[in-house]
């Protein structure tokens, strides 16, 4: 399909979709938003993408927000749905069936911290720049900030990011556990697709399940997240692939997974 908004390339089971309105720091409007929602659907029944990346287009911006001039003319009602919409659209991409890197290669402020926040794994050039303004605005993050971020940093860095509308180096935010690592930004896209790559060598089903395991525990108790480990420890073992994973270590040779 024809996309206004964004990019989506596929290159051996490595999707990179870009947030492709440079002309606003890509920011997210309605569209925007849609458009990712239903790549995500589609990027979840491609069997043969593997890995999903994410980024910006140019070299300014991830996601400078939510598109400003987009809400200036929102009424209440309209501005909880697109709330909602944002929301439900970060929860695909976090409950999508395989990883997803956020390669952040400038500013992602806002509606564009919290899609990265949304992603299983954040990668930032030295460039970058994390925030949530939303205050500065006289609004609250509507994107999932308030519940994620405290779950991803300490509640006390998340309330001192939501509350200050503090701008973040890469750096700081590294610190702070927000993003993995931070690295060189003209090294930024070679360094992600080398980790899809990694990720793309293991058995997809395995990766999907132990994607599922953390989620799910996350939510819950620990005793109920190791039997939720155990019970999917089981359902790895009647793959193909753990057939294959296993026989390949005892020919000593590379696997040949397929996500059987
Ligand atoms: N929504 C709508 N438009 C945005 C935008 C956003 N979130 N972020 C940037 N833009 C637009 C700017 O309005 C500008 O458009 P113009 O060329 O028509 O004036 C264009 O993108 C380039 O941005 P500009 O502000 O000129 O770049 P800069 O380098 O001077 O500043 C930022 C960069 C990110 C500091 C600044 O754009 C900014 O503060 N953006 C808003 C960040 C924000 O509050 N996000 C959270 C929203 S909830």
């Amino acid at each position: 399909m024809g996309w206004n908004n964004i990019l989506l390339e596929k290159d051996n089971g490595i999707a990179i979709l870009t947030v492709n309105r440079p002309d606003v720091l890509n920011a997210l409007d309605a569209d925007t938003l849609l458009e990712v929602g239903l790549a995500m659907d589609q990027l979840d029944q491609d069997d043969e993408v593997r890995v999903v990346i994410i980024t910006g287009a140019g070299n300014k911006a991830f996601v400078a927000g939510a598109d400003i001039a987009f809400m200036q003319k929102l009424k209440p009602m309209e501005s909880k749905n697109f709330s909602r919409l944002g929301q439900k659209v970060f929860s695909k991409i976090e409950n999508l069936s395989k990883p997803v890197i956020a390669a952040v290669n400038g500013f992602a402020l806002g509606g564009g911290c919290e899609f990265a926040m949304a992603c299983d794994i954040r990668i930032a050039s030295e460039n970058a720049k994390f925030g949530q303004p939303e205050v500065s605005l006289g609004i609250n993050a509507g994107f999932g900030a308030t519940q994620r971020l405290p779950r991803l940093v300490n509640p006390g860095i998340a309330k001192e990011m939501l509350f200050t509308g503090d701008y973040y180096s890469a750096e700081a935010a590294e610190r702070m556990g927000l993003i993995n690592h931070v690295v060189p930004g003209a090294e930024l896209m070679k360094y992600c697709i080398n980790m899809a790559k990694r990720i793309a060598a293991r058995g997809p089903i395995a990766v999907q399940l132990t994607k599922e395991a953390i989620n799910d525990g996350l939510e819950m108790d620990l005793e109920k997240g190791f039997l939720h480990e155990a019970n999917i420890f089981g359902v790895a073992f009647s793959t193909e692939d753990r057939d294959e994973g296993f026989a390949s270590y005892l020919d000593k040779r590379k696997p040949e997974f397929k996500g059987k």
